[in-house]
């Protein structure tokens, strides 16, 4: 295919989306980075110089599976060693399935500093649905600290909590007036400085917004004005075509959906584009953006109070919405009947010496210091953990609705699950109550190198005698990317037949920072000669030819 080439440089800037001054990581000086265009099957290039002075950095290329390139990946501690300061990394992978992903750093807790933005690749094929136009909308949490300090509060002890996101924004905007303390509702001007997000649309027509999610801890409800949106992709997937008011969107998800602008009664206004905070009581005020009709001022507000959005603790119509994204009728890929090997994994909050962490089976991970992809293939799995981590909990006598009687959990440096080749994986993902009590958060779930089939979401502990039986295996959608929901389940299927080593992990930078990260290798033999410019970190050292 063609090849589809960027030049990036990572780079500080101060930016202030929100009328706040912060120093953000950009990519060209740009929050969010420039959105890659590119068309199914093309070869993507991406030359990343890395300007950051005094700090390392990855670029992970999210819903990309990187068929043959799991170096590519961008994962550092996983596929990579970070790029160092003032060294130039190229990237380069094959988008060979059209649709709607994203890029974001993956070192440290960068994402939250604005490293991030969207790949849109466009169908060689027709697809299942028209539009005139197409437009993208990165969603965002935003906090006026940085990386390091959240990194100082999430490791201190006593633990400090980072709270919830100063700001949401929409396409990189916040929304601020001219006087400060100002509701947006009662606000006349925008303040020039910080301005919000305006999408100029064309009266009468039908509209394409690809529309992702890379907050650092929300989940977000996503509503326009007296706009119904028709959800017809998910991850890169097409769906059975739905209709929503507000769309609620999980850290690491994308969605597709078409809008039909009104075709008169509207050219004398513009409507309100509303992101809010829901599944936390959150007092971070909703990101606000303006659907901009033709022949009105782009930054003209809508005479009307923005939208409310649904109740933050709405869990039921949260789960409504999981349930009904299916695979498209025309674009069915059934899963197998069987799974070789089911992986249940427990969610809880935890302590390891007096300091909160996150584990799955009661095993918190930490990042070995050589990337997992190089230790196994090269053979230096001494710099490994060879203590396997387990494929489940105590089923029968742990009590998922209160505060677990003992939360200290085991750290791991450099544990991982190895996968047969080829074969079919089942993995359960199991919420419980954190150490407070009557509190179950919403993870965001996210794989590496693979879609996955969503067979099913289910209140309270899974029951694999009953609830595997209720299991979608005629038209479940596959995803990247999937929400576990407080004192719920959530059960995945996936062909292990990317050879590689793929992170698996809660999307919230916190929780991931904080051990709750699995690793799948699978076919590490037919991973093909790794590249010198991965290496450079740790035991890998003596690879670097002279
Ligand atoms: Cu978008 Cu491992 O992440
Ligand atoms: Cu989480």
């Amino acid at each position: 295919g063609k090849v589809n080439k960027h030049v990036w440089d990572v780079r500080y800037n101060y930016v202030s989306p929100d009328c706040y001054k912060k120093l953000a990581i950009t990519i060209n000086g740009l929050v969010p980075g420039p959105t890659i265009h590119a068309v199914e099957g093309e070869t993507v290039v991406v030359q990343v110089t890395n300007s950051l002075v005094t700090e390392n950095v990855a670029i992970h290329w999210h819903g990309i599976r990187q068929i043959g390139t799991p170096w590519s990946d961008g994962t550092e501690s996983v596929t990579q060693c970070a790029i160092q300061p003032g060294d130039t990394f190229v990237y380069q992978f094959v988008v060979d399935k059209a649709g709607t992903y994203m890029y974001h750093a993956h070192y440290g807790m960068q994402l939250g500093d604005g490293i991030y933005g969207m790949i849109r690749v466009k169908a060689a094929h027709k697809e299942p649905f028209s539009y005139s136009s197409e437009h993208e909308i990165l969603l965002s949490d935003w906090y006026h600290k940085n990386a390091y300090e959240h990194a100082i509060d999430l490791s201190s002890e006593p633990f400090v909590w980072v709270g919830e996101p100063n700001s949401v924004l929409i396409q990189g905007r916040a929304f601020a007036c001219n006087e400060p303390g100002t509701e947006a509702g009662q606000c006349k001007e925008p303040n020039r400085k910080c301005s919000p997000f305006s999408l100029n649309v064309r009266p009468g027509r039908t509209i394409r917004l690809r529309i992702g999610s890379l907050t650092a801890l929300s989940t977000l409800s996503f509503e326009i004005e007296d706009h119904e949106m028709t959800v017809v992709e998910a991850d890169g997937n097409y769906v059975e075509p739905f209709k929503v008011k507000h769309l609620y969107l999980y850290s690491g998800e994308t969605y597709s959906v078409l809008i039909k602008t009104s075709p008169k009664k509207d050219r004398s206004r513009n409507y309100w584009m509303v992101a809010k905070v829901v599944s936390r009581e959150s007092s971070t005020p909703s990101g606000l953006a303006i659907l901009n009709y033709n022949f009105n001022p782009p930054l003209a507000l809508p005479p009307t109070d923005p939208p409310v959005g649904p109740h933050w603790n709405d869990t039921s119509d949260r789960i409504d919405q999981s349930v009904a994204v299916k695979a498209h009728h025309a674009y069915l890929n059934p899963p197998p009947k069987k799974s070789d090997r089911t992986i249940i994994l427990l969610n809880t909050q935890n302590k390891i010496d007096g300091k909160v962490r996150w584990s799955l089976n009661n095993v918190s991970l930490n990042l070995p210091h050589t990337p997992y992809l190089i230790a196994l293939k090269e053979n230096l799995s001494y710099v490994l953990d060879h203590k396997m981590p387990p494929d489940s909990y105590d089923v029968e006598n742990y009590d998922i609705h209160s505060v677990p009687k003992n939360t200290e959990a085991h750290p791991s440096t450099g544990g991982l699950y190895r996968l047969k080749f080829n074969s079919i994986v089942d993995v359960i993902l199991q919420n419980a109550n954190t150490m407070t009590p009557n509190v179950s958060e919403t993870h965001p779930w996210h794989l590496h190198g693979h879609d996955f089939w969503v067979l099913g979401y289910g209140r309270g502990k899974f029951n694999m005698a009953t609830d595997t039986a209720s299991y979608n295996l005629g038209n479940p959608i596959m995803k990247n990317s999937v929400p576990l929901h407080p004192y719920g389940w959530t059960a995945l299927r996936f062909r292990a037949d990317n050879p590689g080593v793929w992170a698996f992990h809660c999307h919230i930078e916190f929780h991931f920072f904080l051990g709750m990260a699995v690793v799948f290798e699978e076919g590490i033999d037919q991973v093909g000669e790794l590249p010198d410019s991965i290496m450079g970190c740790g035991e890998t050292k003596p690879f670097v030819k002279p």
